[in-house]
């Protein structure tokens, strides 16, 4: 497989189409493609835990992680969301870049079987942060994700829970570093959204199973 620079994937991951009409209460807010690009960038080549791996992408949406992992040469991608009209804009995209390697489910993620446990090698996702009246959704995501990885989570979160995710990994027994933090804007998506679009500063961790931290929107 050719080896994709980080422009390219980049650049690919540009083209990939995002909500039509996204859901408030499900925090359908897409990662942007820049940060898509350097997050699953740094998993593949810092940390090789894309190439010939069985990945998960919780809360995949349109499935922009699922996308960019495939083209990665993860062995195969399983996308996983509660909404099905976010899915065919995920199916249409993944038909449209001619990739075998992905595939999706819908489902709720907070209620996924345990015989799912440890049936995947690294789990990434960009989850819901539990600010529309779904208190702790963050959290539930995390939680599954650990116990469906057998090598590494790689989560994107609001800086301020830092706090709180590193309590929770010591409860659950796992390490947690922070591994960069990044700068980017952040569209308005939604129409009450004020201004056009507002700068935020994301914050990368790591931990073991891995997992990234990362500030990727700001919550309104
Ligand atoms: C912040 S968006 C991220 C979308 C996509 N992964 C991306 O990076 O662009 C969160 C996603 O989680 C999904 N979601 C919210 N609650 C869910 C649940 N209980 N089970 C499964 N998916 C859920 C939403 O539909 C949405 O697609």
């Amino acid at each position: 497989m050719k080896k994709l620079k980080l422009k390219e994937l980049e650049s690919c991951l540009q083209q990939v189409d995002v909500f039509e009409n996204p859901k408030l209460l499900l925090e359908q807010y897409p990662t942007q493609p820049h940060i898509a690009a350097c997050m699953l960038y740094t998993i593949h080549n810092t940390f090789d835990d894309i190439e010939n791996k069985i990945v998960a992408d919780l809360g995949c949406g349109c499935g922009i992680l699922s996308i960019g992992s495939a083209m990665l040469g993860a062995g195969l991608c399983i996308g996983f969301d509660i909404d099905a009209n976010a899915l065919e804009v995920f199916n249409r995209n993944a038909e449209e870049f001619d990739l075998t390697n992905v595939d999706m489910v819908q489902c709720n993620v907070c209620s996924l079987p345990d015989k799912m446990s440890k049936t995947f090698d690294t789990v990434i996702m960009n989850p819901p942060f539990g600010t529309k009246h779904n208190k702790g959704m963050d959290m539930a995501f995390l939680k599954t994700a650990v116990q469906m990885a057998r090598i590494a989570v790689y989560s994107l979160h609001k800086t301020s829970t830092r706090q709180h995710i590193q309590k929770k990994a010591d409860e659950w027994n796992i390490g947690m570093e922070v591994v960069a933090e990044l700068r980017y804007d952040l569209p308005a998506s939604y129409k009450f959204h004020k201004k056009k679009s507002v700068s935020i500063r994301p914050l990368l961790i790591k931990s073991k199973p891995i997992i990234f931290l990362l500030n990727n929107r700001v919550v309104r």
